[in-house]
């Protein structure tokens, strides 16, 4: 007979109880198991709708099982330490992490000490990285038929927090583009560019939207700032509005990784419009994240 549910041990028969502890011993030396499938698991430890669901709908779409983690829940608020965690979750059949933090740099902190066959993935860390974002936004553009080399692309916001700018530039770098814009106020402006990646600065949208083939609005991150933000300000010198896009090429592109702050960075409009591409990033990023768990679990 088979169990459907396991409160207590008085809940099982005597054959139950030997037939589990069998398998048990039969799975530790190595049996097939009856049902075979890699497990993933999503630890996110800052909000995320869009990416984590990402994640969670590519691993289901491949058959995956998935294990959402809320890092405010978890034993790590015990103090249990975020390699103990992935030890705990691997020693269970974890086979790959997706991580999201608000530590910058913490998957390189952790990677020599991840567990061997633990898989890993950054989702985010703090203002450091966000590879599958940028590896999505490439392959947005690419279907589209974006022709790297040729492009202008033109990065615009807040940099200086920006995990999305950051891997972008270092992507689109890799794939050949040759005139990458950065445009923000200066504070804004981002510390360091990725190592022997080639950039433009301009210091106001207006001139920096010139001849471009894409541009790629980012979100003020307020949360990430000590000062407060004049929002009004900002969208009059740094929104973009239909009247400024037509300083791009009139086929010019609309990137943003959500979410948005309508009405602050981007216009209804704009984000609404025929040159948007927010959903089809949303609908890339499925696949893109399918991919790369193929190429790491295959
Ligand atoms: C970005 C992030 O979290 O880094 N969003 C996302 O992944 N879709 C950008 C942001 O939060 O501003």
């Amino acid at each position: 007979m088979s169990l459907n549910a396991l409160i207590d041990i008085d809940a099982l028969s005597d054959q139950h109880i030997e037939r589990i502890i069998d398998r048990s011993v039969a799975l530790l030396n190595g049996a097939e198991p009856l049902i075979r499938s890699h497990i993933m698991a999503n630890l996110f430890f800052e909000p995320s709708t869009r990416t984590r669901t990402s994640f969670e709908i590519a691993a289901r779409r491949l058959g995956l099982t998935v294990i959402n983690m809320d890092g405010p829940r978890s034993s790590m608020t015990k103090g249990e330490s975020l390699i103990d965690t992935l030890a705990t979750l691997h020693a269970m059949g974890v086979e790959l992490a997706v991580l999201r933090h608000g530590q910058t740099g913490i998957c390189h902190e952790i990677l020599n000490h991840l567990p061997d066959g633990l898989a890993l993935i950054n989702a985010g860390d703090g203002c450091g990285n966000h590879p599958t974002q940028a590896l999505l936004d490439a392959a947005t553009l690419t279907s589209l038929g974006v022709a790297f080399r040729d492009a202008k692309i033109v990065i615009v916001g807040d940099l200086r927090h920006s995990r999305v700018a950051r891997s972008n530039m270092a992507l689109l770098s890799r794939l050949g583009v040759g005139n990458i814009t950065l445009a923000a106020p200066e504070p804004w402006l981002p510390e360091t560019v990725p190592d022997g990646v080639m950039v433009s600065q301009s210091s106001t949208l207006d001139d920096a939207l010139d001849d471009a083939d894409v541009v790629m609005m980012l979100r003020v991150q307020q949360e990430r700032m000590d000062e407060g933000v004049d929002w009004a300000a900002y969208h009059a010198d740094w929104g973009l509005t239909t009247q400024r896009l037509t300083r791009a090429k009139p086929d010019c592109w609309v990137m943003h990784p959500g979410p948005m702050n309508r009405g602050i960075e981007i216009t209804d409009e704009v984000a609404g419009g025929a040159q948007s591409l927010v959903l089809k990033q949303v609908q890339m990023s499925v696949c893109t994240r399918m991919a790369i768990f193929e190429s790491m679990l295959a």
